[in-house]
């Protein structure tokens, strides 16, 4: 089986998350994917093993694959990690991982519209279970509220012009395809923004991915059950991509600090230049850990 996603910063993740080397421990890998992180942990630690949570079933079943060779050491669990610490005990796990967002397997494998270079049908469900998806956002939002989505999730400064674009064609016909979303945002922003360095659709896909699948609600709710789950001593990092992400994280745990946690990443820790070239998309990672106390 081939794994198509880079892990990001997996060096400084090793590092901050070291299980002590008496005893068992155990990580909650709360963003398994193909399981890139639990890969390099359960070969780096021999007393750890890893529960590797995951919304998406198709990636998850990669990963526990992958694992086969680490048997009991890892356990997949189909779940949001928001859910899962819902019904977590107190102070039972040692170490917890977050790295949030989608995996390349999303853009480049799963067939499910989140690349706007591809001709795919516009899902952008992680889980395939929930009940709405992209075609829904995109046909079936008020202008307002699309607009309101793409400004406030996509920070995109045409958010206005792209949200009329895409009512007064959606009249034409049901827009259903990436690629046909990708052009009708193409077409509705100004000449000189088609030819920045970004696509001039890459934050608006961003905005209905993240509105599909409630993304930034789930951050805080996940990361106090995550605190209440971890054990004292125990650590947990997370890698965030974006401003939206970082803020909430960053806030959260400025707010427990220093009476419930220790705060290890002062500055967030960010990857090297050199993983920053091998990986481009790694730029925006930032890296922030806490120990409980
Ligand atoms: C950046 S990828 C993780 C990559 C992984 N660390 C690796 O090294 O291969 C993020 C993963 O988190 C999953 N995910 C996103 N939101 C989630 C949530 N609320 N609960 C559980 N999994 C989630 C996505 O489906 C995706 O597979």
């Amino acid at each position: 089986m081939e794994y198509v996603h880079y892990s990001v910063m997996a060096d400084e993740v090793l590092h901050y998350l070291t299980p002590s080397p008496e005893g068992e421990a155990t990580l909650v890998d709360c963003t398994c994917g193909e399981g890139g992180h639990t890969h390099r942990f359960l070969s780096s630690y021999p007393n750890l093993s890893v529960i590797g949570l995951d919304r998406d079933a198709s990636i998850l079943a990669k990963a526990t694959v992958r694992m086969e060779p680490f048997g009991p050491r890892f356990k997949p669990v189909h779940i949001a990690f928001d859910v899962f610490f819902k019904g977590a005990e107190a102070e039972q796990y040692d170490l917890i991982l977050f790295d949030l967002g989608i995996s390349s397997y999303h853009y480049e494998e799963s067939g499910r519209g989140f690349s706007f270079r591809k001709g795919e049908t516009l899902d952008m469900r992680l889980d395939t279970d929930e009940p709405i998806s992209a075609i829904d956002v995109v046909n079936g939002y008020p202008e307002e509220r699309l607009a309101d989505v793409i400004y406030r999730y996509g920070e995109e400064r045409y958010s206005r012009r792209i949200a009329r674009a895409i009512v007064s064609e959606r009249r034409l016909s049901k827009i259903q395809e990436s690629e046909r979303l990708a052009q009708i945002i193409y077409k509705a922003v100004p000449p000189a923004y088609r030819h920045g360095h970004l696509h001039p659709a890459t934050r608006t896909f961003q905005a209905i991915r993240i509105e599909v699948n409630g993304e930034l609600d789930r951050i805080e709710v996940a990361l106090s059950g995550a605190l209440r789950a971890l054990k004292r001593g125990g650590r947990i990092g997370v890698i965030s991509f974006h401003s939206l992400e970082d803020r909430i994280v960053k806030w959260f745990f400025k707010g427990l600090a220093p009476e419930q946690v220790k705060i290890l990443t002062k500055k967030p820790a960010v990857p090297t230049e050199e993983e920053r070239n091998e990986n481009p998309p790694s730029r925006s990672a930032k890296l922030r850990v806490i120990e409980k106390l």
